[in-house]
């Protein structure tokens, strides 16, 4: 399309990206050498043989819980800081690269450890990823790059256990420090809802600490007026089933509510069959405001950009709808009022 040097230019904020899922299969296989950590053997998995068959199998996930397994089971090869500093890193040159101003990027604290990676591990090597990517792309002034860092809950383990993460990750000061910029809830959908980390989020709520929760995937709008109600969330995760009930969007569009959409991860894991049925177009006509973003690019081979395009192809957009898709990115960042300011 002769819009797509456009939509490089075009400042843009991703708020939905899940840094375990930038994990792509050849660094997953180089990691696994170099921290003795087994892939399942391939008598159980066949996909597990090479980096081509994972991609392959990747390209065949039927739901999110699918895609979930081979997910969890990626990120075991990350094991030192500087496992998560680098990955961290090769995401943020990338995302600068495809004209990504400000970052938001979400990691999976229970999912490392459950298998004995501690948290200072995890978060020393997102900050030591950040401070390289900040100093590298410190010159450039408006067109820098700013990063915060969103520790998402896990819904297919016990509510105990989301509650012991958030106490330990208050206990080291994370939140309070602004090494943490607030809280997210993730992981499988379905038969989850989200009133049942009410308790959790309300205690986040009363230190002042911001929430977000992946609503409105796989489950129904429903969970994304719950999410709103019960959890106290800023913003939606996702959030496209919203678009099955007008009363929901309707609510979204007059609160500014942001919906964090991911059209490839939609394709890939099957809650649309084509890009052209994301409610992109449902959004715009509604006021819903929506920022679009890669999830987990690594394993729906999309970055930032491609789907910037691939809604482009799909939907046609003229100049002034990319610009207010742009601003209302902007505007429900975390980030402060001047750095919104410096990016517009
Ligand atoms: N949905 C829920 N959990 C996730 C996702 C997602 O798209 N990506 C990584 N964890
Ligand atoms: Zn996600």
């Amino acid at each position: 399309s002769p819009l797509h040097p456009f939509l490089t230019r075009l400042p843009k904020c991703e708020h939905h990206l899940h840094i375990e899922g930038s994990l792509s299969p050849d660094l997953l296989f180089a990691l696994s050498a170099k921290n003795s950590t087994p892939l399942p053997p391939i008598t159980s998995d066949p996909s597990f043989a090479s980096p081509a068959t994972l991609n392959a199998r990747y390209a065949a996930f039927s739901s999110l819980d699918d895609f979930l397994a081979y997910y969890y089971i990626g990120m075991r090869v990350l094991v030192t800081p500087s496992d998560f500093s680098d990955l961290t890193y090769a995401y943020l040159a990338r995302a600068a690269r495809e004209g990504v101003r400000h970052a938001e990027v979400f990691f999976d604290p229970q999912a490392h450890l459950s298998r004995g990676v501690s948290i200072d591990t995890v978060v020393s090597g997102l900050l030591a990823g950040r401070r390289r990517a900040e100093a590298e792309f410190a010159g450039r002034g408006a067109k820098r790059l700013t990063v915060l860092f969103i520790p998402c809950l896990l819904r297919h383990l016990p509510v105990s256990d989301s509650a012991a993460c958030f106490e330990l990750m208050q206990s080291k000061g994370y939140f309070s420090r602004g090494d943490l910029a607030g809280l997210g809830l993730c992981s499988t959908e379905l038969a989850k809802p989200p009133g049942d980390w009410a308790e959790i989020f309300a205690a986040a709520g009363r230190h002042g600490i911001r929430r977000t929760a992946h609503a409105g995937e796989e489950g129904p709008a429903g969970y994304v007026i719950a999410a709103l109600d019960e959890l106290g969330v800023s913003r939606i995760d996702h959030g496209v089933r919203a678009a099955e009930d007008e009363g929901v969007m309707e609510r979204l569009a007059r609160e500014g509510v942001m919906l964090t959409v991911c059209p490839m991860s939609n394709v890939r894991l099957k809650g649309v069959e084509r890009i052209e049925h994301v409610p992109i177009r449902k959004f715009l006509e509604r006021g819903v405001r929506f920022s679009i973003n890669s999830d987990d690019p690594a394993y729906f081979e999309g970055y930032v950009q491609d789907n910037y395009c691939a809604v482009q192809e799909a939907f046609g957009l003229t100049v002034g709808e990319w610009r207010t898709i742009a601003r209302n990115a902007v505007e429900g960042s975390w980030c402060g009022e001047e750095r919104k300011r410096e990016i517009l």
